[in-house]
């Protein structure tokens, strides 16, 4: 049989299969272990629970982007924003929406500082002052909306230095961006340095807390310490927080929770042509995915505080597994000791950028950041694959 359910009709539409199972096995072919994660050190993505998988193939159809269609979803997106809003103690009169990541929500977070900066202090030509530790995001962000960036140095702890930040004011900056994990180390910037600053020279604060966002929160109740970089610091206007990171919800899936209603009126726009003609966005897309929010609400509201803790642990543990391993590892150099779950080392017996070729041979992606190479513990990534993984690199770095 050849025949596909289209939904409202059923049509004989495969062409050269004859059935479903033909497609998908000709598809496994095609995209072979593509989706299996199995040795993937590299990303700040991970494998969806089940459940999230069934809700993607159950809710493919829901449109975000037409919430006069959608409801039901439209306050199930509610609710999760308020969950996510709580992570970062934001004060009552938050606004903020679902994204499809870390780069929207960051592209969101500058319009913002620009526009916000332009109604209240009348700047035109803005200038926005970036730690040397922000993620790409921030060039795109910089480049679309045409404002002047600064991208100023670290201290020797990775953190954005405050001087720094506070030597490159000048009367056309509209924002400063501090980062809550970043992409590279992990690393928290001192946010309530920033937002001191902000306040005495009243900026825009944007916080990025893409990949931190889902984790910082939780680590007081795992022992640890967990910096603070929410609107409990005054000075704190937005904060992007992604769910498709370690949470494990569906791609794409971000959010940008924003201190007021007021800052948000300066980017939103009427749409009159969807089903709910009094409709306003201020997302980039028009179109999203209710997948996305569907499952994080399931993640975040229904499996709760235990799953997202117990995935923070687990990946944790098994950073300091790996942590212990490269320490013994002969020809390897740890560049910093993590503080989350991302690690950094080097090797002294070839180009970093060989080794991981080296490594790409062997089927293991890893990604070279800065002048190291990275690797990202997430929780598809168990200590059994640190052994395999270790045994690897040994053979190459042991080897002739
Ligand atoms: C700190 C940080 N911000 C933003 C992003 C961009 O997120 P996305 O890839 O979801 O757009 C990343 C991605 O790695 C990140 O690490």
């Amino acid at each position: 049989m050849n025949e596909i359910n289209l939904g409202a009709r059923k049509m004989s539409y495969l062409k050269e299969v004859q059935t479903i199972a033909d497609l998908f096995k000709e598809l496994r072919v095609l995209l072979g272990e593509e989706a299996s994660y199995n040795q993937v050190l590299s990303s700040m993505c991970t494998l969806p629970p089940d459940i999230a998988r069934e809700i993607a193939s159950k809710y493919a159809a829901i449109n975000l982007g037409d919430p006069g269609l959608f409801p039901q979803t439209v306050q199930l997106e509610k609710e999760v924003l308020n969950h996510l809003s709580k992570l970062v103690n934001a004060p009552v009169n938050w606004s903020g929406t679902i994204t499809s990541g870390g780069s929207e929500s960051n592209l969101i977070g500058c319009w913002a500082a620009r526009n916000w900066s332009r109604k209240v202090k009348g700047i035109n030509n803005g200038k926005i002052i970036f730690p040397k530790s922000a993620h790409v995001s921030f060039e795109k962000a910089a480049d679309i909306l045409n404002l002047n960036s600064d991208w100023v140095s670290l201290t020797e702890d990775y953190q954005v230095d405050i001087e720094a930040v506070k030597q490159s004011i000048d009367e056309n900056t509209v924002g400063i961006v501090g980062i809550a994990g970043t992409t590279g180390i992990g690393i928290c910037d001192d946010i309530k340095a920033l937002s001191d600053l902000a306040i005495d020279h009243e900026l825009f604060l944007h916080v990025d807390a893409a990949y931190g966002g889902t984790i910082f929160p939780y680590l007081d109740k795992l022992g640890y310490n967990s910096p603070s970089f929410g609107f409990e610091n005054e000075g704190v206007m937005s904060v992007s927080l992604d769910t498709h990171k370690i949470l494990g919800s569906l791609i794409p899936g971000g959010s940008i929770i924003l201190r007021s209603k007021e800052i948000v009126e300066t980017i939103s726009k009427n749409i009159s042509y969807l089903s709910d003609s009094s409709t306003k966005q201020f997302t980039i897309t028009g179109t999203r995915p209710g997948t996305s929010v569907v499952a994080s609400w399931v993640l975040l509201q229904k499996m709760g505080e235990s799953y997202i803790l117990e995935r923070i642990r687990e990946s944790l543990e098994v950073t300091q597994y790996l942590v212990q391993k490269l320490k013994v590892t002969q020809k390897i150099e740890l560049v910093f000791d993590p503080t989350i779950n991302i690690v950094g080392f080097t090797n002294t017996k070839m180009q970093n950028v060989d080794l991981v070729k080296e490594l790409e041979k062997k089927g293991w992606h890893l990604s070279i950041y800065s002048n190291w190479i990275r690797i990202v513990v997430m929780p598809h990534v168990t200590k059994e694959t640190i052994d395999n993984f270790i045994k690897d690199l040994e053979i190459l770095l042991l080897g002739d």
